[in-house]
């Protein structure tokens, strides 16, 4: 069987909105801390609804198709749905991730988290900070004190 899904070849070849959105109304980042991978997201949100997204990913294939897949998910779509967005979701629309590249679309996740958490801090938005603090579960996050830093780690 093969190592990536169809969807994940097609989406790390032909990624969607890739960019920058020059006059965003938010703008998120996320890095695994392991690998070093970073990932960007911006929103362009009008009524509550995200009328563009773009990213820029300096990571790995699963990163990148996480990215696209990701931004093609919450595109057109309420705030309130993109907040709910996991990684979990990402992985599933790929139809699968390798177990060892599952932290990759946790940096999809986390990216449309920050630029949401951006755009709500922009607009004096109340928001609830449990849900935008970063990801628990991440297991690479809290291998040593330095990747830990400033994650939820137990
Ligand atoms: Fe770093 Fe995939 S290996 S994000």
């Amino acid at each position: 069987m093969a190592l990536y899904s169809e969807k994940v070849m097609d989406h790390f070849r032909n990624p969607r909105n890739v960019g920058v959105i020059e006059d965003a109304d938010g703008v998120g980042e996320a890095g695994n801390p392991v690998c070093g991978d970073i990932m960007k997201i911006y929103l362009k949100i009008e009524n509550d609804i995200i009328n563009d997204v773009k990213f820029e990913t300096f990571g790995c294939g699963s990163a990148i198709a996480s990215s696209s897949m990701a931004t093609e998910l919450i595109k057109g779509k309420p705030i309130s749905e993109a907040a709910e967005l996991t990684n979990k979701a990402v992985t599933e629309a790929l139809d699968g991730l390798p177990a060892v590249k599952l932290h990759c679309s946790v940096l999809a996740e986390e990216a449309i988290k920050a630029a949401l958490k951006d755009y709500f801090d922009k607009n004096g938005i109340e928001y609830d900070h449990e849900k935008f603090a970063p990801h628990e579960d991440c297991a690479h996050c809290c291998e040593t004190p330095e990747s830990a830093a400033g994650k939820n780690c137990k």
